[in-house]
C-alpha cells in the first residue's frame, strides 16, 4: 500500500470536527477505498484548550494556521477557516506556493479569487477541491465539472443556502418569527459566522458565481449578481404565495440569455407543484438544465457538520487515488486561462412572471389606475385579488391587492410600480417577488 496521505486540517469548527471523527472512525475502509490511509498530521484552530469531542493529540498543533501550510508535514491542506482574506486566503496561497494539494469549502474565497487560485494549482500540478463550497455535501461541483463535460449548460438555478430555507420552512410550516428561525440555524450549526451573509443572500452569491464559471465556462463575476436577501419577506408574503399555488424559496440563478449570462439571487415564488418547491429545512436543491443530458435536480443536504464534512472527504479521497504526475483536472472545469470573459446581461431585460402585493386606498378608481399602468407598461396580469386589511380601523381604508403578471420584464415591473407609487393610492411599499418555472 503507498504511503499515507497525510493532511493538515486548517479549522475545527463544526465542519472540521466532524471531519477529523470521521477520518478516524472510517480509517480502515477510507484505506482500503483510496489505496492508502488517510491521516491528520496537523491541526489548527484558534483554541488550543477548546474541548471539540475529537481527538486531535496525535497531530501537530499550530496556532497560526498559514505557518502550518508553510511548514507542516502535510501533503494536503485542508481549509476550513471561512473568509475572503485573511488567514484563510493566505494559508491557500501558501499551501499553493509550496505545491501541495488544497481542500476548501470556502465559497467566499473561490467567488474572489477562484480563477487565481485555479490558475496557480495548475502551474504547480496540484488539485484544488471545492466541493464543500456549494450546495454542502450534494457532489454538484463534480457533477458539472466531470460528469456533464460536453453538455451545453443553459440554466442552472437552485437552494443553495440551508439557513435561508430553514428560516422559511419553519415560518411557513409553524407561522414562526423570522427571528426565531434564525437563532435555531445558528444553534444547529448551518449559518455563517456573520448570520447577514446568509439572510442577505451574499452565501448564495458566492456559491452562484462558482457554478456559473463552472456552467458556463467563464470567469467567476460574482461582482455581477443581482442580489436580495429575504429580511423583508414577511406571513403576509407566504400567506399569499400559498393562496396563489405557489411557495418562497431563496434561489440562486444563473441564466444564458441571449445578451449574456443572467446571475440573480433572490428570494422567488416556485410553483408549489414542483419537486424543488418541496424542498424543506436545510435542504438544498440544484437544478441543471442542459443540451445533451436535459433536466438534471440534485437534492440534498446543504449545510451541517456531517453533510459538509462528506464533500470534503471526497475531495480528499480524489487526492488520496491521483497519482504522482498524472494529469489534474483542472479546478473550474478548464484551464483557468481559456475561460471566457463574463458578460453580463442587465437585470432590467431579465423576462418572467412577477407577484405583486400593496395596499392601497380603498376608494373609487384604484383598480382601474392600477390596470392602466400595467397596460401602459405591456404588463398582462394572469390574476389579481383583492382582501380586506385588518388593523387600521382608524385610519383610512384600505385593501390588499395581489397580482401575478405573466411573463414581462424586470423594466416594465419596475416601470409601472414607480408609476403606481406616484399616483398616490400605495400604502407603504409594494412587494414584488420574481417567479421562476422549472
Ligand atoms: N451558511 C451556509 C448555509 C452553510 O446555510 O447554507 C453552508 O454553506
Amino acid at each position: 500500500m503507498a504511503d499515507a496521505l497525510k493532511i493538515g486540517v486548517a479549522g475545527l469548527g463544526t465542519v472540521g470536527a466532524s471531519l477529523v471523527r470521521i477520518i478516524s472512525e472510517r480509517h480502515d475502509n477510507l484505506a482500503v477505498s483510496c489505496g492508502r490511509a488517510i491521516t491528520v498530521t496537523a491541526v489548527s484552530a484558534r483554541d488550543r484548550t477548546k474541548d471539540r469531542g475529537v481527538d486531535v493529540s496525535t497531530a501537530t498543533w499550530y496556532d497560526d494556521p498559514v505557518a502550518m501550510a508553510r511548514e507542516a508535514d502535510i501533503d494536503v491542506l485542508v481549509e476550513l477557516i471561512g473568509g475572503a482574506r485573511g488567514a484563510a486566503k493566505d494559508a491557500v496561497n501558501a499551501a499553493l506556493a509550496r505545491g501541495i494539494h488544497v481542500v476548501t469549502a470556502n465559497k467566499a474565497l473561490l467567488a474572489a479569487d477562484g480563477v487565481e487560485l485555479a490558475a496557480k494549482a495548475e502551474e504547480q500540478g496540484v488539485l484544488l477541491n471545492f466541493e464543500a463550497a456549494v450546495a454542502g455535501g450534494i457532489p454538484v461541483i463534480k457533477a458539472i465539472r466531470e460528469s456533464l463535460t460536453g453538455n451545453a449548460m443553459t440554466r442552472v438555478y437552485g437552494i443553495m443556502n440551508g439557513t435561508c430555507n430553514y428560516i422559511l420552512t419553519r415560518m411557513e410550516k409553524e407561522g414562526l418569527s423570522f427571528e426565531d428561525c434564525l437563532k435555531e440555524a445558528q444553534r444547529l450549526g448551518y449559518a455563517e459566522a456573520d448570520p447577514s451573509f446568509d439572510i442577505n443572500g451574499n452565501d448564495t452569491a458566492h456559491k452562484l458565481a462558482i457554478l456559473t464559471s463552472l456552467a458556463f465556462g467563464c470567469r467567476i463575476s460574482s461582482d455581477d449578481i443581482y442580489l436580495e436577501g429575504i429580511s423583508n419577506i414577511t406571513q403576509d408574503d407566504i400567506r399569499a404565495a400559498a393562496e396563489l399555488g405557489y411557495r418562497i424559496k431563496l434561489l440562486g440563478v444563473a441564466q444564458r440569455t441571449g445578451s449574456g449570462i443572467e446571475q440573480r439571487v433572490h428570494p422567488t415564488m416556485v410553483p408549489h407543484d414542483t419537486v424543488i418547491a418541496q424542498v424543506d429545512g436545510v435542504t438544498n436543491a440544484v437544478a441543471i438544465e442542459s443540451d445533451i443530458l436535459g433536466d438534471l435536480l440534485m437534492v440534498g443536504p446543504g449545510a451541517g457538520g456531517d453533510a459538509t464534512a462528506s464533500a470534503v472527504l471526497g475531495d480528499i479521497a480524489d487526492i488520496a487515488k491521483s497519482r504522482p504526475g498524472a494529469q489534474t483536472v483542472p479546478a473550474l472545469g478548464r484551464p483557468a486561462k481559456s475561460l471566457e470573459p463574463y458578460k453580463r446581461a442587465r437585470m432590467r431585460s431579465h423576462e418572467g412572471g412577477y407577484f405583486i402585493r400593496m395596499r392601497v386606498a380603498d376608494r373609487i378608481g384604484v383598480i382601474a389606475a392600477i390596470a392602466r399602468r400595467m397596460a401602459d407598461n405591456q404588463i398582462s396580469l394572469e390574476s389579481i385579488v383583492q382582501h380586506s386589511t385588518n388593523g387600521e380601523s382608524d385610519d383610512a381604508p384600505t385593501k390588499t391587492i395581489i397580482m401575478v403578471t405573466h411573463a414581462t420584464t424586470e423594466l416594465s415591473v419596475r416601470n409601472a410600480v414607480t408609476a403606481m407609487e406616484s399616483d398616490g393610492y400605495i400604502v407603504g411599499k409594494p412587494q414584488v417577488i420574481r417567479i421562476e418555472k422549472p
